[in-house]
């Protein structure tokens, strides 16, 4: 339809690159991009940290359960939940900040954090730059704070690796449409029909991609969703300030 259209819908992630930087200006631009992003209320409850060191990144791939790419690339950006920037106004205008003990913040920062993300996404993408999102850095997010210097009220809600790709991965195929579509009211009744499906096309993609252990969708989603696979991530955010119970 459009560039930009055809730019999303040719996504996918890229965990191999080449050794050549990223410049500034392109930097700048892809910084530029996510603080443009909307925001809940206009708080502006997103942080960014660029991180080029080649050191930092190492022992951010290894926080990250030793995912070689972090390391590999030119470029590693950091998407913070930053309420510390609320707590200063707060501060200043005399009034208590409650809003991080909520439930409500947590949600709305993850929001704004994947807005900003996937902007720099399609930015970078559109620059033939390749990217992969990494959650991984929430395996230990006190050793992320530690080594960024996080301060109160802010938690390291998701990083994302940015280089010139040294090779395209195959497209990774999604669930049939009717799947993620529902018109006017969820229609729980296709799914299950809907999943076989998509398990019968996983097995044959992820065999040709030699990750065949996965098995399918179906088997592959519980081993992760079948135990709490970031265990340390509230006791860090209730440290932080996002207690969570309200
Ligand atoms: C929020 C988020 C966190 C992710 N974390 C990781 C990660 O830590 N490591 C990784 O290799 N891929 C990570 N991914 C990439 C997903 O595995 C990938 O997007 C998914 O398998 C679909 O593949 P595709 O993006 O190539 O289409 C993450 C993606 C998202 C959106």
């Amino acid at each position: 339809m459009n560039q930009t259209i055809e730019i999303m819908k040719n996504h996918r992630c890229i965990r191999s690159f080449l050794d050549k930087e990223i410049t500034d200006a392109i930097i700048d631009e892809l910084v530029a991009v996510a603080q443009a992003a909307p925001n809940s209320i206009n708080g502006q409850q997103i942080s960014l940290i660029i991180v080029r060191d080649k050191e930092k990144k190492r022992r951010i791939a290894e926080i990250a359960g030793g995912q070689t790419w972090i390391a590999q690339a030119p470029l590693f950006i950091l998407f913070v939940a930053d309420f510390y920037k609320a707590k200063l106004a707060a501060d200043k205008v005399g009034r208590p900040l409650v809003i991080p003990e909520s439930v409500e913040a947590t949600i709305a920062v993850a929001i704004d954090a994947g807005i900003c993300l996937q902007n720099v996404i399609t930015a970078a993408e559109s620059l033939d730059l390749g990217i992969v999102p990494i959650g991984g850095i929430r395996n230990d997010p006190a050793a992320m704070i530690e080594l960024l210097n996080l301060p109160e009220y802010t938690f390291p809600l998701n990083g994302l690796t940015i280089g010139y790709p040294a090779d395209r991965s195959h497209k990774k195929p999604r669930m049939p449409l009717a799947a993620f579509r529902h018109d006017e009211s969820y229609d729980p009744a296709k799914l299950p029909g809907l999943i076989d499906e998509y398990d019968a096309l996983m097995h044959p993609y992820l065999k040709s991609v030699g990750r065949e252990n996965e098995v399918n969708w179906s088997t592959n989603t519980l081993n992760y969703y079948s135990f709490v696979y970031f265990p340390r991530v509230y006791p860090t955010m209730k440290i932080q300030g996002f207690k969570n119970d309200k």
